[in-house]
């Protein structure tokens, strides 16, 4: 499974990326919008063992990849693709940068990194869900084709207070 773009590539996570992971994870600005975050220390390492663990789980539903600058070859974020349970041809995409690399074009080419894995995958849709102050992912979303389908009310519960989600679909094309 080849994932790389211009400036990126997506690739498994291994323990090495713990302290990557948690430069990111652990910027209160990065996490804002997130259900997660942000991370103390023992927070990323058990991530990065989850990311392990699913990896090598059959079948395989759980996809957290790290998100690697072609140039330096730096862990410079992270991305998921999360098979739904109630229906295996449908996942959920979700997508992080570390601040630095904000504005570069890096989430559009990693969402669409993630479409092309789902093509790959033979799902038949994706979803994503995302805060509505979040406009910098809902421009993501739209540039990869995602269309906006509707405004889930008190949709997470979120340190301690309830959010609401926008949420966004896109069919999969099928690969020959
Ligand atoms: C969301 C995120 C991945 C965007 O990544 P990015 O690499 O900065 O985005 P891009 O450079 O690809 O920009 C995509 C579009 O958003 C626009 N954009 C980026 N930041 C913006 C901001 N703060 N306000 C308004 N528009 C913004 C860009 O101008 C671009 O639009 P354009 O192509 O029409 O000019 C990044 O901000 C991030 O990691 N945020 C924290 C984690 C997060 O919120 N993840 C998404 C959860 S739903």
């Amino acid at each position: 499974m080849k994932l790389t773009s211009k400036q990126i590539k997506l690739r498994e996570f291994n323990p090495g990326d713990t302290p990557s992971v948690h430069a990111y994870a652990s910027d209160e600005q990065v996490t804002r919008y997130l259900i997660w975050g942000p991370n103390r220390w023992h927070d990323s390492t058990q991530f990065i063992s989850r990311a392990i663990a699913t990896a090598a789980a059959t079948p395989r539903v759980n996809y957290e990849l790290a998100i690697v600058e072609n140039a330096s070859g730096l862990v410079i974020g992270g991305t998921r693709l999360r098979l739904m349970a109630s229906d295996p041809k449908n996942a959920q995409l979700g997508y992080v940068l570390a601040r630095s690399y904000w504005g570069r074009g890096l989430g559009f080419e990693a969402a669409t990194l993630l479409v092309q894995l789902s093509a790959q995958l033979h799902l038949h849709s994706v979803s994503a869900t995302c805060d509505p102050n979040n406009i910098a992912s809902q421009r993501v979303l739209k540039k990869v084709g995602m269309q906006y389908v509707g405004y889930l009310n008190c949709d997470v519960y979120v340190r301690g207070q309830w959010r609401d989600s926008l949420l966004f679909t896109r069919k999969i094309p099928q690969l020959a």
